[in-house]
Parts: structure tokens; C-alpha cells; sequence
């Protein structure tokens, strides 16, 4: 319930917010500049027709200001649902004259093409990067380490090249990292053993990334980590162990080879692991039965043997689908071992 005297200030607050007048007045004249070359950048693309440069920017729409000082805070171009066509052109050097800016966004435009620019390096107070579902090529640029605030990128689904600069992990931030869905090469670094904030969220799905997973990866406390569809090789059992706190982990389809047997798993926390397509060996450890809240589990298509561990907690949970194309497993769900 709100007090009377509440609901007046509310009152006032929402018609000075919905005020022509007031609006007009709220934009940095910096930040307007910026953002109306932004626009010409774009094409004057129908998207942005409403930046009407006759009124206060921090009106406009996929505009953010702060409202004490009206800086422009972020900047969401987003088409969430359907790619949007009507965005054409490189990503607009000018947006790092939003000196302000926390949270940058393009989503979901396919004729957004051209390198990630240099003025990004700019936005010192960034904490959000997106830019997915673009055509965006060339490298992912070494200055996103000088942007310490970032807490998150997502470059996920564009054409991107080259390797993962090994930086991007000592962020003292970083805490969700997208790459997924580019053409990146080379190894995953070393460095990711060291991520500052302690469970990162990382995806780096269908990459061409080669080599083995580095086996500092398995002194970090990783909640999600999903390295399918690439070409890593060896182990992959040091991201396992019953004091961690996985709950997601995809690596299927690679060429990982490991003795699955010796695995150990987080019992409490463990929902998905999927490790289909891979040259996996040994047996199906009983302390699968264990995990509690297992709700995928996918292990087809590799190389192990032995009887399918039953009761507990795996009981008639997964079927054949889960097991099959493997060398010699055997037990329900898949046929009697001989
Ligand atoms: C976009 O609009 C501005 C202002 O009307 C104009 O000066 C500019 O030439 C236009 N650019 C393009 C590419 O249409
Ligand atoms: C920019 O807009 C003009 C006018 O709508 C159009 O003729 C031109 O092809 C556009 N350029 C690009 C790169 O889309
Ligand atoms: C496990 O992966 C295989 C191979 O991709 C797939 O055919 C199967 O449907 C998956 N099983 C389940 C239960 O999703």
C-alpha cells in the first residue's frame, strides 16, 4: 500500500517522466551527438526512426540514461524474436563517444558486418557486452582485458576468428563469457584455470577450438561450461569431482578420450552432462546412481563398456538414446549383458 503522500510524489514523478518538456530537456549534448552519428552510421535504418534529434535523447527508444546526471547509461538494439534485416552496416565506431556507457547490446541483426571497433576500448565504465547474431568477423580484440568493469560478454553466434585471448580470463569481473557460435581456433588458454570471481559460467560451443582441455580448468569451480561441437582431444576429467559445484556440463562431440570410470561426480548440484560423440573408455562409475537431481544424461556414441550402473537416483530415468553406440555396454535400458 502506498501512502498518500507517496502517491503524490509518484504522481509527479510519472508526469515529469511523461512530460514532453521534461524529456527534452534530459540528454548529455555529447551523448546525443554520439548517438545521432550512430545513427547515420546505422543508415538512418528504420529501426532508429524514432531518435527524433528534435527531442532529449534519454527519451528515445533501446536508450538508458541515469537520472541524476542523464548520461547515457545503455544502449540495447535489439530484435529478440526475428533477425531484423533492417540494420545494415558495421558496428558504429561513435559508440565510444557514449563515455558513460555500462551496457552495450546488438542482437540479432544479420547484415551487422565488420571487426568489433577500437573505440570500444573507450567505454571504461562498460559492465554488459552483447553483440550476437550478427555477421560481425576478425578478431576478438585484446582491449577487452583494459575494460575492467566487464562482468559479462556475450559474442556469441557472429564470425568471429583467430584464438580466445588468454587476458579475457584475469577480468577481475568476468563472470559470464559467451564465445560460442564463431569459427575460433587454437587452444582454450591456460589461463582459464584463473578466472577472478569464482564460478564463471562459459560457453564456447561450435568453435573450431583444437587441443587438449588445460588441466587448470579443473581448479575452477565452474557452475556451466558447455565445450561442445569443437575438436579438443584427452582428458576431461579433471572438471570432475564430488566438491563441485557443476551443474551443466556439455562436451559432447569432440574428440575427448578418458578413462570415465575414475569420474567422480557432484551429487547435489550436477543437472545436465552430455558427452555424446566422444572416444570415451572405461566403465559407467556406480556413483552416477548418486547424483540427485540428474535431469540429462547423454553418453551415446563413445567407447565404453561394461554393465550399466542401476538403482539410486538413475533408476529408469534415461533411456536407450542416453547409452547407445557405445563399444560394449550392456543392461537395462540397452540388452542384458552376456
Ligand atoms: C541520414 O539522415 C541525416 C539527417 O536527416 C542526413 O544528413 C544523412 O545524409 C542521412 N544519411 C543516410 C545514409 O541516409
Ligand atoms: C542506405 O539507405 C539508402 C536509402 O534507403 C539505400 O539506397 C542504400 O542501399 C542503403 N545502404 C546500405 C549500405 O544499406
Ligand atoms: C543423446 O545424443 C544422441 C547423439 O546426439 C542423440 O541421438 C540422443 O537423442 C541423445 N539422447 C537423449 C536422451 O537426448
Amino acid at each position: 500500500m502506498f501512502s498518500g503522500s507517496n502517491t503524490i510524489v509518484l504522481c509527479f514523478l510519472s508526469l515529469l517522466l511523461l512530460s514532453p518538456v521534461a524529456i527534452s530537456q534530459q540528454c548529455n549534448p555529447q551523448d546525443k551527438k554520439a548517438l545521432l552519428q550512430i545513427k547515420k552510421d546505422l543508415n538512418n535504418s528504420t529501426l532508429l526512426s524514432s531518435w527524433d534529434p528534435h527531442k532529449g535523447c534519454c527519451g528515445w527508444p533501446m536508450i538508458v540514461c541515469d537520472v541524476t546526471t542523464n548520461r547515457v547509461r545503455w544502449l540495447v538494439l535489439q530484435s529478440p524474436d526475428v533477425p531484423d534485416p533492417r540494420v545494415v552496416g558495421h558496428i558504429p565506431p561513435s559508440v565510444g563517444d557514449l563515455s558513460s556507457l555500462e551496457r552495450l547490446e546488438f542482437q540479432n541483426f544479420p547484415k551487422i558486418t565488420g571487426p568489433i571497433p577500437s573505440t570500444i576500448a573507450k567505454l571504461k565504465n562498460l559492465k554488459y557486452l552483447t553483440i550476437t547474431g550478427t555477421n560481425v568477423y576478425g578478431p576478438i580484440p585484446f582491449f577487452l582485458s583494459q575494460l575492467k568493469n566487464l562482468e559479462s560478454i556475450d559474442l556469441s553466434s557472429n564470425m568471429l576468428t583467430g584464438q580466445i585471448p588468454s587476458s579475457l580470463s584475469q577480468l577481475p569481473n568476468i563472470n559470464f563469457l559467451n564465445l560460442g557460435n564463431n569459427k575460433l581456433t587454437g587452444a582454450i588458454p591456460d589461463s582459464f584455470g584463473s578466472f577472478k570471481k569464482p564460478s564463471p559460467e562459459i560457453y564456447l560451443y561450435n568453435n573450431k577450438l583444437s587441443g587438449p582441455i588445460p588441466t587448470s580448468l579443473g581448479q575452477i569451480d565452474v557452475e556451466r561450461l558447455d565445450l561442445s561441437r569443437n575438436k579438443l582431444v584427452g582428458d576431461a576429467s579433471m572438471l570432475f569431482g564430488s566438491n563441485k559445484r557443476l551443474q551443466y556440463l556439455d562436451l559432447s562431440r569432440n574428440l575427448l578420450s578418458f578413462d570415465f570410470s575414475k569420474v567422480n561426480f557432484p551429487k547435489k548440484s550436477l543437472a545436465i552432462l552430455n558427452l555424446n560423440h566422444n572416444n570415451i573408455y572405461g566403465n559407467i562409475p556406480v556413483a552416477i546412481t548418486k547424483v540427485e537431481d540428474f535431469r540429462e544424461f547423454n553418453v551415446s556414441y563413445n567407447l565404453l563398456c561394461g554393465e550399466i550402473p542401476q538403482g539410486g537416483y538413475l533408476h529408469t530415468r534415461f533411456d536407450v538414446f542416453s547409452y547407445y553406440h557405445n563399444k560394449c555396454l550392456c543392461g537395462s535400458p540397452l540388452p542384458k549383458c552376456k
